[in-house]
């Protein structure tokens, strides 16, 4: 791999990552699109950290720029989710399979979901970095899991794979949630942005991961969840996976 590129949508979201990149050596910042992009040393990988703040646009913007500009020749997404899957709990860890952007609809043009004239509505994530985001996640959940249940006051964390759907919508609502479950009953986690990185990775051949933690349920409580959870706990959680999982890969 020549240069590895890592995103999340907001700073919370990356954990100490720069902090640790800077340690490590020299770090070249690059702004470009109201985005900065920090090329450097990731835990022994090279790579370009960014935000790309929230909503698939965003991100669709900023990976492009990645792959574009600065020659990241894989993908890997970090991040906070709501769970839909009525076993995916808050502190829960899911590694995407595959991803689908829930609120895509040309019908009846195309069928739900589908990306027209791409002929698809999933999108794989890359089998070999995802099994090593899921390996990094098992290891932080087994490393950390008493601390962070007593610290944080969540069950210990369980590692997920399987579907994750992705919409320029914050799902907080009972109603919300059910129709989710309902249309796609595969789908473990909501968030908005990670299936829009993988079309983009898809249409160009790049391979990409999304690891996401669970900071609330997409109920009523997710504003409160997700604000609480986003403050106080998902920087460990990135941390803690993306340290193990670059050692890994680097
Ligand atoms: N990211 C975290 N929680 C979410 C939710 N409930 N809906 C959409 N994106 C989210």
């Amino acid at each position: 791999m020549k240069r590895l590129g890592i995103m999340a949508a907001l700073p919370q979201e990356l954990g100490d990552l720069i902090e640790q990149m800077r340690a490590a050596g020299q770090v070249r910042t690059v702004t470009l699109g109201a985005r900065e992009y920090y090329v450097g040393d990731a835990h022994g990988v090279p790579a370009v950290v960014t935000l790309a703040r929230i909503g698939k646009v965003a991100a669709a913007a900023t990976v492009s720029a990645l792959i574009h500009v600065f020659e990241a020749d894989a993908v890997v997404f970090t991040g906070v989710a709501g769970g839909v899957r009525a076993d995916v709990q808050v502190g829960d860890i899911v590694v995407a399979d595959a991803l689908l952007q829930h609120d895509l609809d040309a019908s009846p043009l195309f069928p739900r979901y589908e990306v027209p004239l791409l002929d698809r509505a999933r999108f794989d994530a890359d089998a070999t970095l995802s099994d090593l985001l899921a390996a990094a996640a098992d290891a932080f959940a087994a490393d950390e899991g008493p601390t962070l249940a007593s610290r944080f006051g969540v069950e210990e964390p369980r590692v997920h794979r399987g579907l994750i759907v992705s919409g320029d919508r914050f799902i907080a609502s009972h109603e919300g949630v059910n129709a989710l479950r309902d249309a796609l009953p595969d789908a473990l986690a909501v968030e908005m942005e990670g299936a829009a990185i993988a079309q983009v990775c898809y249409e160009h051949g790049v391979p990409c991961a999304v690891v996401r933690t669970i900071s609330d349920t997409a109920d009523a409580a997710a504003p409160a969840s997700f604000a609480e959870f986003l403050t106080a706990i998902a920087a460990t959680y990135s941390s803690g996976i993306l340290s193990r999982f670059l050692r890994a890969l680097g």
